[in-house]
Formats: C-alpha cells, sequence, structure tokens
C-alpha cells in the first residue's frame, strides 16, 4: 500500500489534515502523520518506509532521503522550497515539488497586519501614520507580491515592483509602477516588503547599502526569508538611521541583538505566521496531496522544481 508521510513541525489546521487525508483514502493510500516533532531522528524514523512525504520548512536534505528507502515524491506544501536538497533529491531519484500560490494571500494579509502595526509604533500609544499615500515597494512581484500589491489598493497605497524575472509590462498591467532596479525601489518608497526566495544570488543582498536608500521613516518588512538580510550589515545601519524600522515574520539569526538594540523600531514574530492560516493550510495541504496522487498514479510533474 502507497504510504504518504505528513511531517510537519508547524502543524497544519485540523481541516487541512483532514481533507488531506480523504484524498489519500480515495486514492487508497495509507497516511501518516508526524506532527510538532522536535528531533530530526522522529522524521527519520518516520519516513522509513513512506512512498511520499508531505513538509512544509520541515529540512529534507540528504540524511532524510538516504533514511527514505522507498521515497518517489515530496512536496513542499508551500511556495519556497530552499529547506530541500534539491540536488540530493534528484541523486535518489525522488520528484521534489511545490504548491506555488496556494498560501499567497495568507503571507499577503499578514504583511498588512504587520505594516498597522509597525506604523501606529507597537500600539505603544503615542501617534503613528497611516498606510494611505505612502510608496509601498514590492522586491519581487510572484504571487505573493501580486496580493500584496491588491491589497495595498484597498489602503489607498502606491505600489511599486521590481522584479529580476517579470517584465515592466507584466507588472504595468496589474497597474503597479515598475521600478528599473532594487536601488531605485529602495530610494523611491516609505516601506519596502520582501517576496524574494533564498537562492544563492539573493543571499545577503539586502544589504546595509540597499536599505540604506530608504526613505526617513522607511520601513523594511520581511515574510520571505531570513537568509536574504545581510544581518550584520542591517545591524549597523539601524545604528546609524534611527528613522528605520525591520518588520520580519521570519526571526533573524541575530533576534536577540535586534530587540536589545533597536526596542520600538525592530518586530519579530515568535515563530513564522505566514502560511498560517486555515485556508492557506486548506489550500496547500489539499493541492500537495492532490499532485502526489496525479503523480504516483499518472505520472503528472507539473510542478516538479528539480527538473
Ligand atoms: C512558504 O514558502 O510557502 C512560506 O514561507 C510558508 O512556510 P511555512 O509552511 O513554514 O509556514
Amino acid at each position: 500500500m502507497t504510504k504518504v508521510l505528513v511531517a510537519t513541525e508547524k502543524p497544519f489546521s485540523k481541516v487541512a489534515v483532514e481533507g488531506i487525508k480523504e484524498i489519500t483514502d480515495a486514492a487508497g493510500y495509507e497516511l501518516q502523520l508526524l506532527e510538532k516533532y522536535t528531533e530530526k531522528s522522529q522524521l527519520l524514523e518516520a519516513v522509513a518506509d513512506a512512498d511520499a512525504l508531505i513538509i512544509r520548512s520541515d529540512k529534507v536534505d540528504a540524511e532524510v532521503l538516504d533514511a527514505a528507502k522507498n521515497l518517489k515524491i515530496v512536496v513542499r506544501a508551500g511556495a519556497g522550497y530552499d529547506n530541500i536538497d534539491l540536488a540530493a533529491a534528484t541523486a535518489h531519484n525522488v520528484v521534489a515539488m511545490n504548491t506555488p500560490g496556494q498560501n499567497a494571500n495568507s503571507v499577503a494579509e499578514l504583511v498588512f497586519g504587520l505594516l498597522v502595526y509597525g506604523v501606529r509604533n507597537f500600539f505603544n500609544g503615542t501617534s503613528g501614520t497611516e498606510l494611505k499615500d505612502k510608496r509601498l515597494g514590492l522586491l519581487a512581484f510572484g504571487n505573493v507580491g501580486r496580493n500584496v500589491a491588491r491589497i495595498a489598493k484597498g489602503f489607498g497605497m502606491e505600489v511599486t515592483a521590481y522584479d529580476a524575472f517579470c517584465p515592466k509590462e507584466a507588472i504595468e498591467q496589474a497597474g503597479v509602477k515598475a521600478a528599473e532596479s532594487q536601488d531605485e525601489l529602495f530610494e523611491t518608497c516609505d516601506i519596502v516588503s520582501l517576496h524574494i526566495p533564498a537562492t544563492p544570488e539573493t543571499r545577503q543582498s539586502i544589504n546595509r547599502q540597499l536599505v540604506g536608500k530608504l526613505k526617513k521613516g522607511g520601513i523594511l518588512l520581511n515574510t520571505a526569508r531570513k537568509e536574504v538580510i545581510d544581518e550584520e550589515g542591517l545591524i549597523a545601519l539601524l545604528q546609524e538611521r534611527t528613522d528605520l524600522k525591520y518588520i520580519t515574520d521570519i526571526k533573524p539569526d541575530a533576534d536577540a541583538t535586534f530587540a536589545e538594540l533597536f526596542p520600538g523600531r525592530y518586530f519579530a514574530t515568535p515563530k513564522k505566521m505566514g502560511a498560517q492560516t486555515a485556508e492557506a493550510n486548506v489550500n496547500a495541504g489539499l493541492a500537495a496531496a492532490r499532485q502526489i496522487v496525479d503523480f504516483i498514479e499518472k505520472g503528472v510533474t507539473r510542478f516538479q522544481v528539480n527538473k
């Protein structure tokens, strides 16, 4: 019997797990759950006889793939797949997929939760500012960026985007101003929201020089990945530019330093909350289960990321 393991250190909502089970039951597969695990050894043990694996930000490296002798497919229920060692997956003959767009609205809504919190001075009782008429910069314009742009218009914000991989025309078609470069985006915006993946090219690319271009009172908002930030550079900049704020849904490695040095100008969610809604869990979890069934039954590889 085909066995599907859902290994989620940060579990899906109950309704999402029930939906995944309906799909795997209908296909005649067995479903196993490994939730809130604390040790890698638990994952290594659970994956031993799994044919398919559904994960979130859970790390799938060569050791996990070595332990998963029957594994044919791993689906990251979400967008970013930097937690999967793609070369090792390919070497193990394992197809890796993501579920693009399925949790994008959830992340986009959190952007505004964090932004209102930020411009109202973390609700400390002092007068803050409004988002209306402020210029919001989106680095980049994928599924999350597009949803952020849609909501930003409702707030009456002016939206600019820069995306190295998306043509200017496509950005403008969505009613968003297209910046010519990252530098221009930071120079012209009051707030920059990061929506880039963690890749060798983007690693530590959000550095002192770039963020230093933000206008007076600027906010850097990160719902993407901690790896894209040059933490040392950002700390140095925040020391120099006491008008800037850093708000993030992904705790930096230097969280304690940020918190100590920049009270009132720094906020990090205790755990990544962007995709943590029942709707996003259902969308991404069920898409992952369907992609597994489609792959096993019909060989469909539409969302494969290790081609
Ligand atoms: C993603 O890449 O889809 C988001 O960062 C969500 O990650 P999570 O599943 O760990 O919440």
